[in-house]
């Protein structure tokens, strides 16, 4: 089908003799004398191109072209400028005009410019379109887990995307959180806008705040310059907040009247900005036990927890191990350059049996060195850690699928609470010290 352009240009001839050149290289070309007749046409129906004079009768071609920037960030302007006036086509090009042609006009250079910027826009349309697909694809297709959670989860991401609601992930280190989340933004019409990924407890909090919100020059020491924050850099997008329960108290507040308001304020600045974003939280800690202590707002609990969607961990949907394994294998094979193709009975069997605390991610680990030192071609036994060939004692080898978090969680205290120390009991479980005291008391678990 031929490309449609309309030409705005309120001299007769050169508009007549406009569309002649530009129709004998067959495109589809409409011609209009004015600015305001350009805007209603360009309301009815789409052009791939237009051509505008600046100087005009009405409303100016560059004003033109900037109503129709409010409207499009895609439309495809060209601006005519007469002799010698560099400076207008500067403010056009600034404006956002894809190029310019200086009067008189020549038509093998009209012809060429219009050719570029054609396939400059065919370009960017099959570039959008594929990014997408791709996105799309990947991402669901990374997403391992025919367990019926994990279907659930799937689904609900699938429904969720394109609302603007928050998100709360919840679930033990290295469920899959981060996976979900870009799931949600590549998933919604965001999908072309940034994802921006924060980890709350990686970054200093003296720095968080201007890295998140921005500063202006002088704000603290060391501002020489005014610096955009995080979540103006994702408008549009999506910013996904990880480990949220590890905020300030300072910053759950700043956090919570943006997301109120919807505009932030950089450090040191007057003025705030309008920012259009999706929040996506994440965290492994027991955030509601934060609330309920008052380390976490519990009226920003409420306003990041609009949808919470709750990973379970690995232990508690170990049909999904072999798929996993199957999944890894591949990829690792691949990406290592080894041929590795199975997994004998024998290693898959501690790999069903064993406890996950570490979860995908540890799964993920394992099988990647595996992968690495065996030669030839199948990982067996003795490519696996002894850690995970250690666990036969344990229940949840017999038992496992059978048990509840609950009596889970209790044998798993009970048997090792005199090998770990606090600390590391609690990081195996997913939970804080703090919850694991708690259990401890209503179970009546002695530590000695
Ligand atoms: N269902 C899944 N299918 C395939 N890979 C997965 C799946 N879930 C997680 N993974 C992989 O496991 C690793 C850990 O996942 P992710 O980083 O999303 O975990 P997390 O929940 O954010 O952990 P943490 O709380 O430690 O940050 C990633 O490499 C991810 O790609
Ligand atoms: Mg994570």
């Amino acid at each position: 089908m031929a490309e449609r352009i309309l030409i705005v240009e309120d001299e007769e001839t050169l508009r007549t003799s406009l569309k002649r050149v530009l129709s004998k290289e067959n495109y589809d070309v409409a011609g209009s004398g004015s600015a305001e007749d350009a805007l209603e046409m360009l309301g009815k129906s789409a052009y791939d191109l237009v051509i505008t004079d600046i100087i005009l009768p009405g409303i100016n071609g560059i004003e033109l072209l900037r109503k129709i920037r409010e409207k499009s960030h895609e439309q495809v302007v060209i601006v005519i400028t007469a002799y010698g006036s560099l400076e207008t086509a500067v403010e056009a090009i600034r404006a956002g005009a894809y190029d310019y042609v200086v009067k008189p006009i020549i038509h093998e250079e009209i012809k060429q410019i219009v050719k570029n910027a054609l396939k400059q826009r065919a370009l960017q349309i099959e570039n959008t379109l594929l990014k997408k697909q791709i996105e799309r694809h990947y991402d669901f297709g990374r997403i391992i887990g025919e367990n019926s959670s994990m279907q659930k989860i799937l689904a609900e991401v699938k429904k969720i995307a394109d609302a603007r609601s928050n998100v709360l992930l919840l679930g033990e280190t290295g469920t899959g959180k981060e996976l979900i989340a870009r799931a949600v933004h590549f998933n919604s019409n965001r999908a072309d806008k940034p994802f921006i990924p924060i980890n709350c407890s990686a970054i200093p909090e003296n720095l968080l705040e201007s890295e998140l919100f921005g500063h202006v020059r002088g704000a603290f020491t060391g501002a020489v310059t005014s610096k955009k924050g995080l979540f103006e850099e994702a408008n549009y997008g999506t910013v996904f907040l990880d480990e949220i329960g590890d905020l300030s108290m300072a910053l759950q507040s700043k956090l919570l009247r943006a997301l109120e308001d919807r505009e932030i304020r950089p450090v040191g600045g007057t003025q705030s900005v309008k920012v259009d974003l999706r929040f996506i939280a994440a965290t492994n800690k027991d955030i509601d036990i934060s609330v309920k202590e008052g380390r976490f707002r519990e009226d920003l609990f409420y306003r990041i927890n609009v949808i919470a969607i709750k990973l379970p961990p690995l232990r508690e949907r170990k049909g999904d191990i072999k798929l996993l394994i199957r999944h890894f294998i591949q990829k690792y094979s691949k990406e290592l350059g080894k041929t590795v193709s199975d997994i004998d009975e024998a290693a898959l069997k501690y790999l069903i049996a064993y406890h996950w605390p570490g979860n995908i991610r540890e799964l993920q680990n394992i099988i990647e060195r595996a992968i690495l030192i065996s030669e030839d071609g199948i990982i067996r036994a003795e490519h696996l850690p002894e850690g995970i060939k250690a666990e036969e004692s344990f229940p949840c080898r017999t038992l496992a699928d059978k048990l509840s978090i609950e009596d889970y969680t209790k044998a798993f205290i009970q048997k090792y609470q005199h090998e770990f120390n606090e600390q590391q009991l609690a990081d195996m479980l997913g939970i804080t010290r703090k919850s694991l005291w708690e259990k401890r008391k209503r179970w009546g678990i002695n530590k000695g």
